[in-house]
This record gives structure tokens, C-alpha cells and sequence, in this order.
């Protein structure tokens, strides 16, 4: 361990110089990795007696580097899955180096100062009340646990507990209203909120999930007005469909409820006047979501929940020890969250935000936009693929369907393609079943991506799909 000091410059220069040349060539790159299998065999074995020392454990690294998947790159539609900008790379590579622990102000006053301003930042491009409290979290996931354990707190203190400190024995069933939108990971965090996935009834007037506004509101109206917990959904993962959230906040207000929304990339639509009516009603939410490393392109891992009554967070993720602090001049963000010790994702969110500013955010956004209409465009085009919905927003839902092939075939061969496109590697997008049928929904959130990225994705799809057409005739 005698020279692990040296080592350090030697290791960050070593790995700055390999992942500039990885990211150099990353417009071009296959999205496939490459050579899992003898990464996987590589990277295995017996755990060494003698350590290699570190510009060596590096290098013996980067002999698996093509196994890594090409998703910080232009043609990763799978998914939502964003880059990372200049920025926030660089800052996210000097966050390692400060290696600050944003729990709390004594521990890093930087890091909880930049999260401050980062979060009133995102207010201001979301165009959310400045009042509401929040903070940084690892994703979507972390994020809705905390606006909807926020409700539950709220929920709970309508019964008269206070669940943060008491549990929830011998209370009823949570009610939680939502669209057939609600993502699986809205689930999940009721699962971990005690809540229960079960707990929630979907309202749905056809079968892509969209909302059924009278069902939802006779539901509402027969609790009487017993409190529940309404989930909007800004941006939905097939399409990319809002929920009309002025509509679900003028009925949260009416009987009472909850509104949470998650617009885990679908809040970004706020960013640009030519989409921000879809997110319309968002201010007038209880709590709301998004993830820092889809549209924000900051690396992973990096959501964010804003909640109008932030002593509602305090009232579960918070603890108390008699070396903990208290009264901060922040707020200590260890108390806000489900993390305690906590990585500065500050560091690159208030890097990414300054670099860009709201006109660089508007831009990319408004890029994407006209891209999901170029790929829309391209769809319309092909004689053999069909469009299933309208673009909103920066998804696109379509299938390949080659005339002459029945119906009932259709989603086998468009499940078979799907297959076939991964294996292909060119471009990565994966398949749905939206309204019934497997579908293709890629999604353009990486600030690298082009008009030829989106054309490649097209070209591939019909390629593989005629081959594999001629393959099963
Ligand atoms: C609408 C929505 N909510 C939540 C999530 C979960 O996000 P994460 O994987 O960042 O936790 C996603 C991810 O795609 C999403 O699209």
C-alpha cells in the first residue's frame, strides 16, 4: 500500500485517457456489447490473494470494455435512457473525486448548497411552485416512493397517525386511484410503502390505459370522503401519453385526495412551449416525480420528488441519533430521502442545468420532438410497418406489419424481430403490447441522438424484418 497515493493520479489519468477514446468513438459503436461471454469467463474466478494494484486492475477492466452496452450512446432507444452531457460527466467524474457525502450540511456543505440550488433550479424549469420542497434520489423508483410515502403520511394522518412513527396496524386500505398509465414502478413503491400494488384500482376507457375521468371520479365520490390517494401519469411508457392532470387536480381538490404525479420523463414537456399543455394542472399536484438520468441526461443514478408539504418527508426518511445533526442552515437531505449517506448527484445536476441553461434544455427537447416526428414521418412512409398512436411527445409506438401477413401473426413476428434487433446490435429497441398488440416504442432521450440515428433505426428494422420474412415463408 506504499505507493496507493501515487497510484491515484496514475489510476484517474489512466482512466480519463481510455474513456475519452471510448467516448470518442461512441457515435459509432455498436449498442450490442461484445464478447459478454469472455468478459463473463474473465471476470470471474477465485478472489485473488494478491491484489494487482490499480492501474493494472484497470487495465485487466478495460479488456471487457466492448462487453459494456453502448446505452450512453446516439442509438439506444430501449427503454427511457438518457447520456450524459459534457457537463454532467465531467462534474459526475469530480463528484467521485470529492467523494462528498451529501447527507448533510456538516458533511458536505457544497454538496448540500449545489442540491438546494439545483432542486430550485428544476422548479423553475418545470415551472413548479418555489415553495415546494424535494430532493435528489437515485431514480423514478426512489422518487414515487417518496411522493407516494408522502401521501401515506398524509393518508395516515387523516386517520389520526401518525405512520412514520406508529405503522399502519388496524388501518384500512389505502385507496389509490390511477389510469391504466401507472407504471410498474409506482407498484413498486406501494409494495414498499406498505401500501400494496392491490391497493390500486385503475380506470381505463380503452385498452391503451387511457383514463376513464367519470369511473375514476364516481370511484372517488363513493369513498365518501374518506381520503385516497390519486396517481397521474405525465408520459406514459408506450406512447408517451399524458393524463389530463387538470382534470385529476380540480378532483383531488373536489373530494379531498392526493395527487401525485410521476412524470418521470413526461415532466420535461413542461420545458417547451409547444408541448407544456400536456403537463397542464402538474403545479397543482401534492407531489411529483422525474428522473434526473433520462431527460436531464445526467449520469446514473438520479431522480428527483418535489412535494408541496416537504414535513411530510421529514415525518418518515428522517433519524435522529445523538451524533446526527440538527437544525441545519439546508435542509439536511439524508432526513428527505430514502438513502442516508448519499452520493452529490448535486454536483452534476447543477453542472448539466448551468451548462445548458433553460434555452440548451428547451433545445434538446424541441430536437427530440422533431425527431420522434421524423421517425413518425418514416413510419407513415414504409409499406410495411404501421403506426399505433400518436407521437405526443418523444415516443413513437408502431409494429412491422408486411402486407399480406394475417393479423393473427402479427405479434409473433413483431416479438421475433424484436429479438432480432437486439441481436443485430445496430440500434437497441425493445417490443410492448400496446392495446393488445407487440409493438416497438423507442424513445429519443439522448442529447447525442440525430436525424441518421433515427433513419438507422428505421433501415434496420426493415432490413431484419424482410429477412426474417423470408427466413419463415
Ligand atoms: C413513467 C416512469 N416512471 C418511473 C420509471 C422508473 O424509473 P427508474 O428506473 O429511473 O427508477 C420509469 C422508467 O422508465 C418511467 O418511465
Amino acid at each position: 500500500m506504499s505507493d496507493a497515493r501515487d497510484e491515484t493520479a496514475a489510476a484517474a489519468a489512466f482512466a480519463y485517457e481510455q474513456a475519452g477514446e471510448y467516448l470518442a468513438g461512441l457515435d459509432e459503436r455498436p449498442v450490442l456489447p461484445q464478447g459478454v461471454d469472455e468478459a463473463v469467463a474473465r471476470f470471474g474466478g477465485p478472489f485473488p490473494d494478491e491484489g494487482s494494484g490499480a492501474v493494472a486492475a484497470l487495465e485487466e477492466l478495460l479488456t471487457g470494455l466492448d462487453a459494456a452496452t453502448g446505452s450512453s450512446g446516439p442509438r439506444f432507444f430501449h427503454f427511457v435512457t438518457g447520456g450524459a452531457t459534457p457537463a454532467a460527466l465531467g462534474a459526475d467524474w469530480l463528484a467521485t473525486a470529492l467523494d462528498q457525502n451529501a447527507f448533510s450540511w456538516v458533511g458536505s456543505p457544497l454538496g448540500t448548497r449545489l442540491e438546494t440550488v439545483a432542486l430550485d433550479w428544476l422548479k423553475e424549469l418545470f415551472a413548479l411552485p418555489a415553495d415546494w420542497g424535494g430532493a435528489l434520489t437515485t431514480g423514478a423508483t426512489a422518487a414515487n416512493f417518496m411522493g407516494l410515502a408522502a401521501a401515506r403520511q398524509w393518508w395516515g394522518e387523516r386517520h389520526g397517525r401518525d405512520i412514520g412513527s406508529e405503522g399502519m396496524a388496524g388501518l384500512p386500505p389505502v385507496p389509490v386511484l390511477s389510469s391504466g398509465f401507472i407504471h410498474a414502478s409506482a407498484l413498486k413503491a406501494l409494495a414498499m410503502a406498505g401500501v400494496g400494488r392491490s391497493s390500486v384500482r385503475t380506470f381505463s376507457r380503452d385498452a391503451a390505459g387511457r383514463i376513464d375521468l367519470p369511473a375514476l371520479a364516481a370511484a372517488l365520490r363513493e369513498l365518501g370522503g374518506a381520503p385516497a390517494i390519486i396517481v397521474g401519469n405525465a408520459g406514459d411508457v408506450n406512447v408517451g401519453e399524458f393524463d389530463p392532470l387538470a382534470e385529476l387536480a380540480d378532483l383531488a381538490e373536489e373530494h379531498g385526495a392526493w395527487l401525485h404525479v410521476d412524470g418521470a420523463f413526461g415532466l420535461f414537456a413542461r420545458v417547451s412551449p409547444r408541448v407544456e399543455a400536456l403537463a397542464e394542472g402538474v403545479d397543482r399536484a401534492h407531489s411529483v416525480i422525474a428522473d434526473g438520468h433520462k431527460w436531464l441526461n445526467v449520469p446514473y443514478d438520479c431522480g428527483f420528488a418535489f412535494v408541496r408539504d416537504p414535513g411530510l418527508l421529514a415525518k418518515v426518511f428522517s433519524l435522529a441519533a445523538a451524533y446526527l445533526p440538527e437544525d441545519e442552515p439546508e435542509p439536511t437531505y439524508g432526513y428527505l430521502t430514502p438513502e442516508s449517506s448519499q452520493r452529490a448527484r448535486s454536483i452534476a445536476v447543477w453542472a448539466a442545468l448551468r451548462a445548458w441553461g433553460r434555452e440548451g434544455y428547451r433545445e434538446m427537447v424541441e430536437r427530440h420532438l422533431d425527431l420522434a416526428q421524423r421517425l413518425a414521418q418514416r413510419v407513415d412512409e414504409a409499406p410495411d410497418l404501421e403506426r399505433l398512436a400518436d407521437a405526443p411527445l418523444n415516443i413513437v409506438c408502431f409494429r412491422y406489419r408486411p402486407p399480406d401477413v394475417p393479423e393473427e401473426e402479427l405479434d409473433g413476428l413483431n416479438a421475433r424481430l424484436g429479438e432480432d434487433v437486439l441481436a443485430d446490435g445496430r440500434v437497441y429497441v425493445g417490443t410492448t403490447s400496446f392495446a393488445g398488440k407487440t409493438a416497438f416504442r423507442p424513445a429519443i432521450v439522448n442529447w447525442r441522438t440525430q436525424e441518421s440515428d433515427v433513419d438507422l433505426l428505421v433501415d434496420v428494422l426493415r432490413e431484419l424484418g424482410s429477412k426474417l420474412l423470408a427466413r419463415t415463408k
